[in-house]
Order: C-alpha cells, then sequence, then structure tokens
C-alpha cells in the first residue's frame, strides 16, 4: 500500500471515528476525491477489519466509535513519566511489527505499534489476528548485554509488566500462563512473542512483541481457534493509548529490573498470577508428551512440573502447554 493510500485512509478514519453517519459526498470534499473513490476506500477498510455500514442516503457509519493510537501524545506521556528517550511510531499498516523492528529498523528503546498487521505472528508459527484498530499490536526494541542463557524468564517478566499496567488502570484478576500467555478466567487476553537477533558474544537485540484484544468484532475473530476474550468485556473501561503508554512505562522499569537482578526479582509476583499452579497440566516438546502438576518456576523461569518421577525444570521455547480436566 503507498504511503499516499495509507494517509488518506488515515483522514478517512479520523472522519469516521465518531459513529456518526457521515455522507460520501462531504467525505469525498474533505479528501479532495471522487465518491466512488470514497467507497473503494471503504472496501479497503472493511478488507483491513473496520465494520460499518452504509446507508442510501445517510452514508456510512461506523459500528463503534474509534480513537486511532496517536504517536506523538504517546511519547509526550512517556517523556512526562520519565522516559524521554524512547522513541515512538504508530504505523497504520504493517506485516508484522516484530518484522518491521528488526535489523535496520531496531533500535534500544522503541516503542513500534500498528493498527492493523496483514501477517501478525504468535508463537509456534501461528498466526495473530490483527483487524484495524480493535486490539493493541506493538513491538519493543531492547539491547542488552545479558548472555542468551538468563533469558529464559523474560517472556514472564513481560507478562507480569502488562498485568501490573493493567491493574494501575483498575483491571485486576488477570493471570499468566506459563510461558507467555495473558488470560482472564481461563480465556486468552493475549500473548507475547519474543525474538532475538545480534551477536550471541556480544550485544543482543531483543524485540518484544505483544498483541492484547480489547474490543475485537465478531467477524475477525472467526479466524481464532482458542478460547479467548477482550479486556473491554472486564473494565473498567480504557482506551488502547492509555493501556499502550503505561504497559511502556511498567516494561521500561521490569527491564531495567530484570538486567540488573535477572528472574528472581520477580518469582514472588509470578506466584501471585500463575494459572497452572496446582493444575494437572501437558507439555508437549518435540513430539513427546509430559504429564503434571504445575508447581511454580525457578530462579530462572523454567516451570517446575511434578511428575511421578520427582519435579523436572521445563524451558520454554518450543514446548506448548494445555491444561488437563
Ligand atoms: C502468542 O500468544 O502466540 C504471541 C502473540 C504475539 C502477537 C504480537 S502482536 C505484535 C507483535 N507482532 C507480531 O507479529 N506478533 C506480536
Amino acid at each position: 500500500m503507498t504511503e499516499h493510500r495509507d494517509q488518506q485512509l488515515r483522514q478517512l478514519i479520523s472522519l469516521l471515528k465518531d459513529a456518526d453517519f457521515h455522507s460520501g459526498q462531504k467525505l469525498a470534499e474533505e479528501l479532495s476525491v471522487s465518491r466512488a473513490y470514497i467507497w473503494k476506500l471503504m472496501q479497503q477498510l472493511e478488507e483491513l477489519g473496520l465494520e460499518f455500514e452504509s446507508v442510501t442516503r445517510k452514508g456510512y457509519r461506523l459500528i463503534k466509535p474509534l480513537q486511532l493510537i496517536d504517536a506523538e501524545n504517546l511519547s509526550k506521556s512517556m517523556a512526562q513519566r520519565g522516559l524521554s528517550d524512547w522513541q515512538c511510531e504508530v504505523l497504520l499498516l504493517t506485516d508484522s511489527t516484530n518484522e518491521q523492528l528488526k535489523g535496520e529498523g531496531f533500535r534500544h528503546k522503541k516503542l513500534l505499534a500498528a493498527e492493523y498487521q496483514s501477517a501478525g505472528r504468535g508463537r509456534r508459527g501461528r498466526q495473530w489476528v490483527s483487524p484495524l484498530a480493535s486490539n493493541l499490536y506493538w513491538s519493543t526494541g531492547w539491547q542488552t548485554q545479558m548472555p542468551v542463557q538468563q533469558l529464559g524468564g523474560l517472556s514472564l517478566v513481560v507478562g507480569l509488566a502488562i498485568i501490573n499496567a493493567l491493574g494501575n488502570l483498575g483491571i485486576k484478576g488477570v493471570q499468566l500462563k506459563w510461558p507467555n500467555d495473558i488470560r482472564y478466567q481461563g480465556k486468552k487476553l493475549g500473548g507475547i512473542l519474543i525474538e532475538l537477533s545480534g551477536d550471541v558474544a556480544g550485544a543482543l537485540q531483543v524485540i518484544i512483541g505483544v498483541g492484547l484484544n480489547m474490543q475485537m468484532g465478531a467477524t475477525a475473530a472467526k479466524q481464532i481457534e482458542q478460547q479467548w476474550m477482550n479486556l473491554n468485556e472486564i473494565g473498567p473501561e480504557i482506551s488502547r493509548q492509555q493501556l499502550l503508554t503505561e504497559a511502556t512505562i511498567e516494561l521500561s522499569r521490569a527491564l531495567e529490573l530484570f538486567e540488573l537482578q535477572g528472574f528472581e526479582a520477580f518469582r514472588d509476583a509470578w506466584q501471585e498470577v500463575d494459572e497452572c499452579y496446582g493444575q494437572k497440566v501437558t507439555i508437549l516438546q518435540q513430539n513427546q508428551e509430559l504429564k503434571g502438576i504445575g508447581a511454580g518456576v525457578d530462579a530462572t523461569g523454567a516451570l517446575l512440573l511434578q511428575t511421578g518421577k520427582g519435579i523436572m525444570p521445563i524451558y520454554a521455547g518450543e514446548v506448548s502447554l494445555r491444561f488437563r480436566h
């Protein structure tokens, strides 16, 4: 998609954001294009997952009001909270924010969010459903000298930072399913995808991708194969902008502490929100199934699994964990 078209779509969304009717004629005048062209742009927005109705003689109306994330405001609020050295960027459309932050795009303390991802990625090669302006999709760039072997607990630390951010905004009761799922009453609210690049012997470039379901419509959600829910079902109502700011502030604090003290500093906090603790679980690892009961995590963030043969540490990576009932 060209930058110009991107700009037009952004402008169109801004005009429609109140969810009142807007006539095709008025929209065409605002964008200095034809009504037929507005119709074409609306078709594109629909393909990207934006839900609206179109009524003869009234025009177009969004099903829900929406607010796009504002990068400038984001930078301002973060600076007010002491994070003036962060760079914030918000794209309207991208393939995957993790992908965009790789290589040339990488910068330490960079927050890159997008309103839509055409190829959002989940763990273990899964797709991450990312309809337009409904949820939060963002990646954080963090450069570290920590040895790669000590990064096992990182996705847990990120999860805890998100829980803190939600708690600060009044959303309580959210839990974490080892190693990277953010859940509420057994349903997935979001997930974390961490990717590493750089020199294993020197500085590592860490890309921390987070996706959080906030107000996803039913049409887009049809593609999701597991139990999921939106944050706006929990309450109190919070904006995507507020949550993104709060999450980045908490994440920045957590990453600084993690670098200084490792996962040990987070172990107690993990216990408070550990959904697997005392639960029967099955671990799937390279076609092998391991059954046991969740017994917390060790000082590196490895899952402790109580099995018939004693307690076994399970390291994150290409493993998947399922609950047994
Ligand atoms: C999972 O639970 O499987 C992890 C989901 C991670 C999704 C986020 S959305 C922003 C970032 N960009 C991606 O392509 N993936 C992550």
